[in-house]
């Protein structure tokens, strides 16, 4: 490990997205979106996959539930009503960034409005000025798993065309509205992600679309949310020409099981799904794999005549990410032990550790990302998801010693700084996913924590909603106050 060093001026702070946090989920026009229609389900989160089947019949179940249904989404943390409490904690913790989502249908009841719903402008306006307050730079994803009902409803999810222009208005006006407070911007959280969640993703519920594969459902409402986006950027950029935007990938990242070449080839062939997408978004075209992916399925993405040249004018500023572990991978997996992660299956790596959840944490894991991220886009990186998902105890003494999740963010920030100083790679900052305490995205569990600020609430929604600062929360102090040099 060389010395530790980050370049001045580098964004430490946390992140969060508003259908995990805010709650308030019918108040002051809020529409409402597909998570507060996903229930929590006691499966055991050995049996994760679970969590990911919807049918249209749980989908009106969760029209007409009433109040002692537990549809964890509706409540997050209520942060919505808390949010200059929750602010106020982001700066003693000394986040130069926030890391946010704005949710769609805040900003409009329905997709369809003519005029956005000025009680949900305010309310952004008002946590942007808060944290302006404070110092504290927003970044802000456009998109974080929360697509419209309506779109469900009264479409079919992203499948859709008319969803690309109903976006491109909802990200103008979060442009028009926000601009002057937010200089940095994601439009869709995880863009590789449709295949493994597409109700989360897409809006898109498998059973009704018995007249077509699945799969090329998916492909065409990827088609969609690559116009959408390079559509948003290229506004972006002329609305806001100090302003950056970027993409955002999950950063799986596989190992061969062994060094067979065909475990290798099999691995190389796992990792291009996950590269797909941004591939589109950085070099403003679709990759041949890709289309030669198509081609041999027999299918035809419907296109409009000028899509190859949006795709062209909309490239991203800088290509963002979630990494939290990595994954092995073999040509032939019968026998061998599986270990769940974050949404997809691998073979279970031997020589690194598990969370309690089944995710291998692996440090070195960053460093080979961020290596091979700057090696293929060649333009700049924010980490902006990083984090370790566990079970936090409080203590007699009223407090959360959670000296695992302390020794995770040191490895990993030691990662980075050889990264940066030994590999040379270009990155400006990094946002440990969960700062505080919020609903998981797979499990719709509290149990599993991510913050440096403890919550109480449990999986039901009982408790005070206090928030606590655990141990993690004084050492990352210490982190960004040393700039990643006092671990
Ligand atoms: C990422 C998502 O996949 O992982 C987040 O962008 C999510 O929304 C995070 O919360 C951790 O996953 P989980 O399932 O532990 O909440």
């Amino acid at each position: 490990m060389s010395e530790l060093k980050f370049p001045e001026g580098f964004l430490w702070g946390g992140a969060t997205a508003a259908n995990q946090i805010e709650g308030a989920w019918n108040e002051d026009g809020k529409g409402m979106t597909i998570q507060d229609c996903l229930p929590f389900r006691e499966v055991g989160h050995d049996d994760f996959t679970k969590q990911f089947e919807f049918t249209s019949k749980d989908l009106e179940e969760a029209l007409v539930a009433g109040p002692e249904a537990n549809y964890p989404k509706r409540r997050g943390i209520d942060h919505y009503h808390r949010y200059k409490e929750d602010i106020a904690l982001f700066a003693e913790l000394g986040m130069k960034v926030y890391r946010l989502s704005i949710s769609w249908s805040r900003i409009y009841t329905h997709p369809e409005d003519a005029e956005p719903n000025q009680a949900g402008i305010d309310f952004y306006l008002d946590l942007f000025k808060e944290l302006k307050k404070h110092n504290i730079e927003p970044l802000v994803t456009i998109s974080h798993y929360d697509p419209p009902l309506a779109l469900t409803q009264e479409y079919q999810g992203w499948y859709s065309r008319e969803c690309v222009d109903l976006f491109v208005k909802y990200a103008k006006t979060c442009f028009e509205y926000f601009g002057d407070y937010v200089k940095y911007w994601v439009t869709f959280n995880e863009v590789d992600a449709m295949e493994r969640h597409p109700v989360t993703s897409g809006g898109l519920i498998e059973d009704r679309f018995t007249d077509i594969p699945f799969d090329l459902v998916i492909y065409q409402a990827m088609h969609h949310q690559m116009i959408a986006s390079a559509k948003a950027v290229k506004l972006c950029h002329e609305m806001l020409p100090d302003a950056k935007i970027g993409c955002m990938m999950t950063k799986l990242a596989f190992y061969a099981y062994t060094c067979k070449p065909e475990d290798n080839l099999a691995t190389q062939q796992r990792m291009r799904p996950i590269y797909r997408y941004v591939d589109i978004q950085v070099f403003g075209e679709y990759p041949k794999y890709l289309l030669n992916e198509l081609s041999k399925k027999g299918y035809t993405i419907q296109m409009e005549a000028d899509d190859e040249a949006v795709l062209k004018e909309g490239k991203v500023d800088f290509v963002s990410f979630s990494y939290y572990m990595t994954s092995t991978m073999a040509a032939d997996i019968e026998g061998l032990e599986m270990a769940p992660g974050n949404t997809v299956n691998g073979v279970k790596n031997p020589y690194i550790p598990s969370s309690e959840w089944g995710w291998q944490i692996d440090p070195i894991g960053l460093r080979i990302s961020l290596v091979e991220l700057h090696d293929r886009y060649r333009i700049p990186l924010f980490i902006v998801e990083n984090g370790l998902g566990a079970r936090d105890t409080v203590t007699e003494d009223g407090k959360i010693h959670d000296s695992y999740r302390i020794d995770y963010l040191k490895e990993h920030v030691k990662a980075m700084s050889d990264a940066i100083n030994e590999d040379g790679v270009e990155l400006f900052g990094y946002t440990w996913w969960g700062c505080i305490d919020l609903i998981s995205e797979s499990t719709r569990e509290m149990t599993k924590r991510y913050g440096f600020i403890y919550v109480d609430a449990d999986n039901y929604g009982n408790g005070t909603y206090n928030r606590t600062r655990k141990d993690s929360f004084y050492y990352y102090q210490q982190v960004i106050a040393s700039n990643g040099t006092d671990l």
